[in-house]
This record gives structure tokens, sequence and C-alpha cells, in this order.
């Protein structure tokens, strides 16, 4: 009898991370309240936790709404989730609402500060009733912890799958 076939190796998992308005200027804006690392060092520590988890990871940054949603519409084909930052947008925009269920990928929301414990415009936000999970308040370890989520997330997404 000739051997079973080999089950095709899977392709790793790819995670899009996106950060919105104003986060290029982490580590000199309101340190006190976002911490005094800067965006290059935020995505550094991404990068390495996604190489420890074996994910492939790409992150964007852009102060302009259209261009955060034009990149969602072009990383739909190449990504199996989505960890974002919406910053400011968060709390407005039915557009990246949109732009993240356009995707058709689980998506988690990400903060550095906890927005439940500030101002009362922080305490709403437009994406949260569709994102998988989000996970706000531990600075850089919210991205880190929101990544591993996710992927864990994905993993027995695709294991139901098969
Ligand atoms: C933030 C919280 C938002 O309220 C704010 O507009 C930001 C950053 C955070 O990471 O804590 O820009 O998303």
């Amino acid at each position: 009898m000739p051997p079973p076939p080999e089950a095709a190796p899977r392709q790793p998992l790819a995670v899009a991370v996106v950060h919105g308005p104003n986060l290029n200027l982490l580590g000199v804006r309101e340190p006190h309240v976002y911490g005094t690392k800067t965006l290059a060092d935020v995505n550094r520590a991404i990068e390495g936790e996604a190489a420890a988890i074996g994910v492939g990871v790409e992150c964007f940054q852009s102060n302009s709404e259209g261009s955060i949603l034009d990149y969602l519409a072009d990383a739909r084909d190449r990504v199996d989730g989505v960890l974002i930052n919406p910053a400011g947008l968060g709390h407005t925009s039915v557009a990246l609402l949109d732009g993240l269920l356009g995707t058709s990928k689980p998506f988690v929301e990400v903060h550095l500060s906890n927005p439940a414990s500030r101002e009362s415009f922080r305490q709403r936000s437009m994406i949260a009733s569709a994102a998988t999970g989000v996970v706000a308040g531990f600075g850089v370890d919210s991205y880190l912890s929101g990544l591993r989520c996710l992927c864990n997330f994905l993993v027995r997404q695709r294991g139901v799958a098969e």
C-alpha cells in the first residue's frame, strides 16, 4: 500500500498591525499617559513577539483615515487578522468600523492607556462591538498580549475549519 499523502504544510499566520492618528508621536506625546517608547520601539517589540510566536506581522501607521481604510482594503488578501490601535478614530469613526468589517478578518482592538478610565468621550468605541477582543491599559504590553490572543484565536479558528 502506498504511504498516506502528507498534509500540506500550513502557511504561517500573518497579522496586520495598524496604528491610528498621532501614534507617530509616541515617546514625545503625553508621555505620562502613553509612555516614553517611540513608535519604532513599539514596532520592534511587536516584531520580536511575532518572531517568538512564529507569525508574520506588517506594521502600518497613518494620521489619515483614508490611508488607513485603503491599507485595510489592500491588506485583506494578505493577512489572517488585524491588530489595531485606532487611537482617536476608535471613538468616532463608522468608516473605520466598516473598513474593518470589510476585511472579513478577525480583529483585536488595543490601547496603550485605558480609555474606560479617562474622559467620557473616550469611553465609547465604535469598533469594540465587532472586535474579537479588546486589550487596554498595559502600555506596549497591550499590543503584545493582543497579538498573542489574536494568534491563539486564529489557530483555534483554523483547527475548526479543517
Ligand atoms: C489611545 C487612546 C485614545 O483615546 C487616544 O485618542 C489615542 C491613544 C491609546 O492607545 O491609549 O490616540 O488609543
